[in-house]
């Protein structure tokens, strides 16, 4: 087949291959209304294609990337994600699947999910696992859904009507407890860690549950973990683990060893899958005996020698997503598993260990440091100081893009004043680290009015964060929008 060049005068949308014929007319586009056929030719911009070449490179260039930089972000846990991995995904074994292909002809990516499933619940400690949930908060809500779905069957939900969670916890708790219809309870931490008496004052038979991340948000492991179990089992409530980030404690202790009833794990944190903005991703779900029943439907199951997908479930909240789960990530996922073995992924508990620690002790120097020293996966830094210099935290991660890292999660958790939270995973060096360090001291040291007007390397500065936030502009029609409210707000204020 050979391709012609098309004429820009020809009614075509798109250049289309013509037959050997070169003089043979291009054939119709079926469909295409007369009204919306071009008449004229695009303007397309004359370039060379090494001109296209570096525009589109330099783009790609103005964002951060793992694959470039590193990234500190302790919520986030920004994790390489292997090669290996996805190349893995990649494949057209995986790529040319489709979700409903009779099952007979899904027994590998059956098996890998059942086999994703049985590892997980090792990791967990917990006996059954489900790959549906599509991210971290959707498995929060949908543990949630299964605590609710328990009581109803025990007669006690118009009672249990309250979820308990400590002020270190990530914001889609509350925000998953609220949605499943549950009263919020929360309970001020001691020294960055659960108090158990605040605890012991919150529980009572309206307990359905209470959410904990261990170790915290603060990078601190709750030491009172065995009174905690006891306080919320005491009154017959269930323990919700947020797995989002297992870093610290793969392979060393898990959920189930500390006496949590259920738990969601981010794939695309720990087990190192790529995270794309609160989803696509992989928000496991591993529960105990108890709730076990009310997993999401279908279930993977092994019957003999072949896998399927079993609804029969009479207890199951039922269905959470659409097909089973999301299986480039799971496996990418398993892939990561497999390569690291069970004392890699130890190793992995050790060393983001030892860099949270290493660091922390470092960069002590230049900010305080809240709460005890020694911490698990992350810690955290307080800004306070700056602002005898006129300088918030939020500048001074301004200022580290300047330094071509990307700056660390600030605010959050909101006990700790200008707070910094810092996590590089078991991935970087102590090369990285030292970087780090490096262009800590010099943004930290830089003057005010520098940090002030950080970032000055960058494309873009600093946007409105808030506006962004509550009226995100999202497509070029969302834009013109925009300009057009814009354009009113505009002239009735210049209305007499
Ligand atoms: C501790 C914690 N819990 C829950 C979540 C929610 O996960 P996702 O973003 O996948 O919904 C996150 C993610 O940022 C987190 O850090």
């Amino acid at each position: 087949m050979t391709f012609r060049q098309a004429r820009w005068d020809e009614p075509l949308l798109f250049e289309r291959p013509s037959s050997d014929d070169p003089t043979t007319p291009a054939p119709e586009v079926p469909g295409i209304p007369e009204r919306l056929r071009r008449r004229s030719p695009p303007a397309w911009p004359e370039l060379t294609e090494l001109e296209v070449v570096r525009h589109f490179t330099r783009l790609s260039q103005m964002n951060f990337g793992i694959d470039t930089s590193s990234y500190p972000l302790g919520s986030c846990t920004m994790k390489y994600n292997p090669k290996v991995s996805e190349v893995l995904a990649r494949r057209r074994a995986a790529t040319e699947l489709h979700p409903y292909q009779p099952e007979e002809t899904l027994q590998g990516s059956l098996e890998i999910f059942w086999r994703l499933e049985r590892a997980l619940a090792k990791v967990t400690g917990l006996p059954e696992v489900s790959l549906q949930a599509a991210a971290g908060a959707h498995g929060e809500y949908s543990a949630l859904l299964m605590v609710r779905a328990y009581f109803r069957d025990r007669g006690e939900l118009a009672r249990r009507t309250e979820v308990i969670l400590p002020d270190t916890a990530h914001g889609t708790n509350p925000a998953s407890a609220a949605m499943a219809g549950f009263v919020l309870r929360e309970i001020p931490s001691k020294e960055g860690c659960v108090d158990p008496a605040a605890l012991r004052a919150a529980v009572s038979d309206r307990t359905a549950a209470f959410m904990l991340t261990n170790p915290n948000t603060a990078g601190l492991f709750e030491p009172d973990i065995q009174e905690i179990a006891e306080l919320v089992h005491g009154v017959g409530g269930m323990l919700y683990y947020d797995g989002a980030n297992l870093n610290a404690i793969l392979g060393v202790t898990s959920p189930g060893r500390m006496g949590f009833d259920v738990a969601h794990l981010n794939l695309h944190k720990t087990f190192a899958t790529p995270h794309g903005g609160g989803g696509p991703g992989a928000g496991a779900l591993a529960a105990g005996e108890a709730l076990a029943p009310y997993l999401p439907v279908p279930r993977v199951v092994k019957r003999g020698r072949q896998f399927t997908l079993d609804y029969d479930r009479p207890k199951s909240i039922g269905k959470i997503k659409t097909a089973y789960g999301n299986f480039g990530l799971d496996l990418r996922a398993y892939a990561f598993i497999l390569a690291h073995g069970e004392e890699g992924l130890r190793h992995i508990a050790h060393r983001s260990v030892l860099n949270a620690n290493y660091l922390g002790k470092r960069l002590g120097r230049f900010l305080p440091r809240p709460f005890r020293p020694l911490v698990k996966h992350e810690f955290l830094l307080s800004g306070a100081p700056l602002r005898d210099r006129g300088v918030r935290t939020l500048d001074l991660a301004k200022r580290l893009l300047d330094e071509g890292v990307h700056a660390p999660t600030i605010y959050f958790p909101s006990l700790v004043e200008e707070a910094l939270m810092i996590e590089f995973p078991e991935t970087e060096t102590k090369h990285d680290l030292d970087e780090f360090e490096r262009a800590f001291e010099r943004a930290v040291t830089d003057s005010a009015e520098h940090l002030r007007a950080a970032p000055r390397s960058l494309a873009v500065a600093r946007v409105d964060e808030v506006q962004a936030a509550r009226n995100p502009v999202l497509s070029w029609k969302d834009l013109r929008a925009a300009a057009a409210k814009l354009e009113t707000a505009a002239s009735d204020a210049a209305r007499p």
